[in-house]
């Protein structure tokens, strides 16, 4: 792992390591993917305000992030199959991050269950779950993150309707899957994920296994959930999770300051300002260009954290500049996973974490907590 010096030289190993079908499921964004490409463009075009001759010998990146100790402001967002990007995926990730002291997100849609990361894991992790119409299944879920002692419940709010993400249906990524001869061809070059991951001992979505008439077969699954996603879902379904989890509640896809109000009147602890990076919503803002009148917001009432188009430590800095009390990682944690396994992630966290590092010494600065505006040009 030592010539990786990036989160963009993981990528380039992940697209290597596993199929074209899985690297897309991850790169792309729905429809023509303009916002999945504000969300990094946006960030490139903030500058940082470069300061010399200030002491910082000192440097610490240490903080909380909901109630915990974190050792930098940063957390691996909730992603879906994630144990298709290396076996035993969201094990790997959520082991990798409690060795880094940062939190790990389990989405309800991995392969791997909230059970198994618990056994697998020492340290407490977040949950993340979308309102179902089967509010029964919701119920379940809770009760199950209460059992595993997940120490957030981050209730997804931007995922109503499903936007359309192209690349999926076009390489074959459908229900059921449709084998072609190119991905059929794409296969056979990667005989290592073959025998890992699709011949290997977890294969479908671990937390809705039995669901249907004790079916575990994914594309049944796949079907029934995604039969589950409810139009109908508002903010008093938001009270009814907030009055049936006793933790700390993470309202995660707010993109607006008038949602981000209605979240704090929820009671929420934290919100996450995202667009699910840029697979929803095509048009949208880009996540950093709307985090500022969010925070105005807020106001301070509860934590804001931030993801989209994060690949590096400078675009972590940013997203704190602008008010953010940490960031998240999806694509740059797939990619990491998809490269290296647990080694893979625990890179590509030494990476974001030393140019965190670096970026806050070259713009004098040595405690996180007084990053702020000033640090952009
Ligand atoms: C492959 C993939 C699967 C995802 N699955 C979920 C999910 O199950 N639940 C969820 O709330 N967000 C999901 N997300 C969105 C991420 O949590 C996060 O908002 C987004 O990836 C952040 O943008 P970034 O990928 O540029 O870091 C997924 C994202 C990706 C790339």
């Amino acid at each position: 792992m030592t010539m990786i010096l990036s989160t963009g030289d993981l990528r380039d190993l992940a697209r290597r390591r596993i199929p074209r079908a899985i690297f897309d499921y991850a790169e792309g964004g729905s429809y023509d993917e303009r916002t999945l490409r504000r969300n990094t463009d946006d960030l490139d075009a903030l500058s940082f305000r470069q300061r010399v001759m200030v002491d910082v010998s000192d440097i610490s990146l240490a903080t909380t992030l909901v109630g915990l100790p974190a050792s930098m402001p940063l957390g691996i967002a909730p992603t879906g199959l994630a144990g298709f990007f290396h076996a035993d995926g969201e094990i790997l990730g959520a082991r990798a991050a409690a060795a880094f002291g940062i939190p790990f997100c389990l989405s309800t849609m991995s392969i791997c269950s909230i059970e198994d990361v618990r056994a697998a894991t020492t340290q407490p992790f977040w949950f993340q779950q979308y309102l179902m119409r089967d509010r029964g299944f919701n119920q379940e879920l809770i009760e199950r993150a209460i059992a595993a002692q997940c120490s957030a419940l981050v209730l997804t709010l931007d995922l109503q309707v499903l936007g359309e993400r192209r690349r999926d249906p076009r390489n074959g990524l459908s229900i059921p899957p449709r084998l072609s001869l190119r991905n059929a061809f794409d296969l056979v070059t990667k005989p290592a994920w073959i025998k890992t991951v699709l011949l290997g001992k977890r294969r479908t979505f671990g937390n809705l296994a039995g669901r249907i008439g004790g079916s575990s077969g994914i594309s049944r699954l796949s079907e029934w959930t995604a039969s589950q996603f409810d139009a109908s879902a508002n903010w008093r379904d938001v009270d009814w999770v907030r009055s049936r989890w006793p933790g700390k509640l993470i309202l995660k896809g707010v993109l607006d300051a008038e949602d981000a109000r209605l979240a704090l009147a929820t009671g929420a602890d934290a919100i996450v300002v995202s667009n699910h990076g840029g697979r929803q919503l095509d048009g949208a803002p880009s996540s950093i260009a709307v985090l500022p009148e969010v925070v105005r917001a807020i106001d301070g009432r509860c934590e804001v954290l931030f993801d989209g188009g994060i690949r590096s430590g400078q675009d972590i800095a940013k997203a704190l500049a602008l008010g953010a009390r940490g960031a998240l990682i999806g694509k740059s944690f797939l990619y990491a996973l998809a490269a290296g396994g647990q080694a893979g992630v625990t890179r590509a966290l030494q990476i974001l974490r030393e140019e965190l590092r670096v970026t806050l010494a070259l713009t004098g600065t040595s405690r996180i907590d007084d990053v702020g505006p000033h640090i952009l040009r």
